[in-house]
């Protein structure tokens, strides 16, 4: 026998050396859940270790990414009033925008304050999009209120707007929106691959949505790759800036191909329902929690992803700080 693979897995520092996947700090992206009308950060039951945020712990919570060294933090707004346009996400004092400036003023150039562009957080009815007289989604009306809301957030001061309501035309329509108002140098990111997916579980508690029903009739159908493809394409040629895929575990080989046939970045965001699953895992000592967090976010990266946004990348940064 001439070939044996395992003589560089023989020791840590070989296996190491010869370790195709790195993360980084700068690759991860925290997602951060903050509420209208709080004092205090609160838990979320079902998100062990995540809590909706108050300013002054979202501020807190920022300054220890930077100092970790993760690459930015996506916000997420739960006002405490909702209705059937979702008027809080263009409000200026609508408390995502809020967060927006006091996140920025907080981060300085120490990493990138991003924002959650889409309404189901600011709807009556928890849809991504407004309603049509039949109840039914609106794909082009909801576009004129994504457009509204991506300037208030480029008027925020968000430096990376996510579109991730999932219309048909929402990068070209907030692209228009942003560059007609000035904001030509505000990067968007297409939620070009979004599933709809049972995964998202916990998220609902965490921005307390009142959706009844599913989001079938604009998220992806988890049984379709090319479909998934598709969508990166046309997102870049909407001009997005950098493209994502979400969920990410379940979706490897749709990231795969995105790795591969996109000309902009491509993100994986590991979800409410990623983490919820390895936390109630852990907690039963059923998995050893530190090494399937690093596997899980180190298989994503491997699959392609540029970056990720996952609710470890604080911790993550923390350890992959403390091991090298
Ligand atoms: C929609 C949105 C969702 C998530 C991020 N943005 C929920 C959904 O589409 O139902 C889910 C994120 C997660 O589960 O961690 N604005």
């Amino acid at each position: 026998m001439i070939i044996r693979p395992r003589r560089l897995r023989a020791s840590p520092a070989m296996r190491r050396l010869v370790a195709e996947t790195r993360v980084h700090p700068s690759q991860l992206i925290l997602p951060m859940f903050v509420r209208e009308g709080l004092s205090e950060p609160l838990p979320i039951s079902s998100m062990p270790g995540v809590v909706q945020h108050c300013l002054d712990s979202m501020r807190r919570a920022i300054a220890e990414a930077a100092a970790l060294g993760v690459g930015g933090v996506m916000l997420f707004g739960v006002p405490e009033h909702r209705d059937a346009l979702g008027s809080g996400a263009t409000d200026p004092e609508g408390i995502l925008n809020l967060a927006t400036r006091a996140a920025v003023a907080e981060a300085g150039d120490a990493l990138v304050v991003q924002t959650d562009l889409c309404l189901d957080e600011f709807t009556d009815h928890g849809h991504c999009g407004v309603l049509d007289a039949r109840g039914r989604v609106d794909n082009d009306a909801s576009l004129e209120r994504y457009r509204d809301m991506g300037v208030a957030q480029a008027e925020a001061g968000s430096q990376l707007l996510g579109l991730s309501g999932m219309m048909d035309g929402q990068v070209a329509a907030v692209r228009n929106a942003l560059d007609s108002a000035g904001f030509t140098e505000t990067p968007l990111l297409g939620y070009a691959a979004k599933y709809a997916s049972a995964f998202y579980g916990p998220f609902r508690e965490a921005v307390q949505s009142t959706l009844q029903g599913d989001r079938r009739t604009y998220q992806l159908d988890p049984a379709n790759r090319r479909e998934g493809a598709r969508e990166v394409l046309i997102d870049v040629a909407e001009g997005a800036d950098v493209v994502m895929v979400k969920p990410a575990m379940s979706y490897l080989d749709v990231l795969a191909d995105a790795s591969a046939s996109s000309p902009v970045p491509v993100w994986a965001y590991q979800v409410s329902g990623e983490y919820a699953m390895i936390e109630a895992a852990a907690a039963n000592g059923w998995i050893d929690r530190e090494r399937a967090v690093l596997e899980s976010v180190t298989s994503i990266v491997r699959a392609g992803a540029d970056a990720v946004l996952t609710y470890y990348a604080s911790e993550l940064a923390r350890s992959i700080r403390s091991t090298v």
